[in-house]
């Protein structure tokens, strides 16, 4: 495993230090192509993102590709990836909506739009790629048991995701079954990738990413293949790890 670990205080430090890295990039080649991805953890990324923008960082050229997004849910769903990133990402940055590419859970042929957004995705040359990751481990939606060459498809949610995401649904029940994600070798096409974790229930999951063997048993350990991977954890979901980290001092 070549990836570099970073541990830090909070969720806040861990946004400021992963934005930095994004903006970083933006600087170098500004109208990158950067990865995004929905759920509780890049959230303070967005937010620390947002300030950059609001003191002159310009990201007017960037194109943004979203991981994943459910199927079955009602067109305009406020849990629709899409409508997330509307929330945590378009609106705060003052994105044009258009700059912002989510596969199309609403397709009629879901088949096709998989396919259509992972030649979007191998296209776009992804420069940087924000991952979460699922309390069992999953990347995007590619849940245990993916193969580490899968590529953009229509595929099902775990029982354990289901339960986890069920906190943004009214009733359990509305949680959708399926769902289009980019496949993990889509994800590792990507020139670097920025996994984050945050929370103790993520512990686990990390420590089997990093220092487990790679096994589709834990879709987030196929990182250990990619050559530039940085991991940003708070220091609860660094407490699984075997060696400890300590917290890095943000300036
Ligand atoms: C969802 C998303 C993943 C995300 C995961 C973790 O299932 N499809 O891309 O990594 O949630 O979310 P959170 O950061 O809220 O724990």
């Amino acid at each position: 495993m070549t990836a570099v670990i970073d541990v830090h205080r909070d969720a806040l430090d861990v946004g400021r230090s992963v934005a930095s890295r994004i903006a970083e990039v933006i600087s170098a080649r500004p109208d990158a192509a950067v990865g995004v991805a929905t759920g509780s953890s890049p959230e303070s990324i967005y937010q620390a993102l947002a300030e950059m923008v609001a003191t002159g960082l310009d990201v007017g050229q960037v194109q943004w590709y979203a991981l994943d997004e459910y199927v079955g849910l009602p067109q305009g769903h406020p849990e629709s990836y899409r409508a997330v990133l509307d929330r945590v990402l378009v609106r705060p940055l003052g994105l044009d909506p258009a700059t912002v590419h989510v596969p199309d859970g609403f397709a009629s042929d879901l088949e096709q739009a998989a396919a259509e957004y992972d030649i979007l995705i191998r296209a776009a040359q992804i420069d940087i790629q924000l991952l979460g990751i699922g309390s069992n481990g999953h990347i995007g939606f590619n849940e245990p048991g993916s193969t580490f060459t899968s590529s953009t498809r229509v595929t099902e949610l775990s029982e354990s995701t289901r339960r986890d995401n069920a906190r943004y649904f009214a009733h359990p029940d509305l949680v959708p079954r399926s769902c289009l994600t980019q496949g993990i070798s889509t994800i590792l096409s990507a020139a670097a990738i920025e996994l984050v974790a945050i929370g103790a229930n993520k512990g686990p999951a990390i420590a089997a990413a990093l220092e487990g063997p790679t096994s589709t048993r834990s879709p987030a350990s196929a990182l250990q293949s990619h050559r530039h991977v940085r991991v940003s954890l708070d220091t609860s979901a660094s407490s699984s790890l075997s060696h400890d980290f300590g917290a890095v001092p943000l300036p």
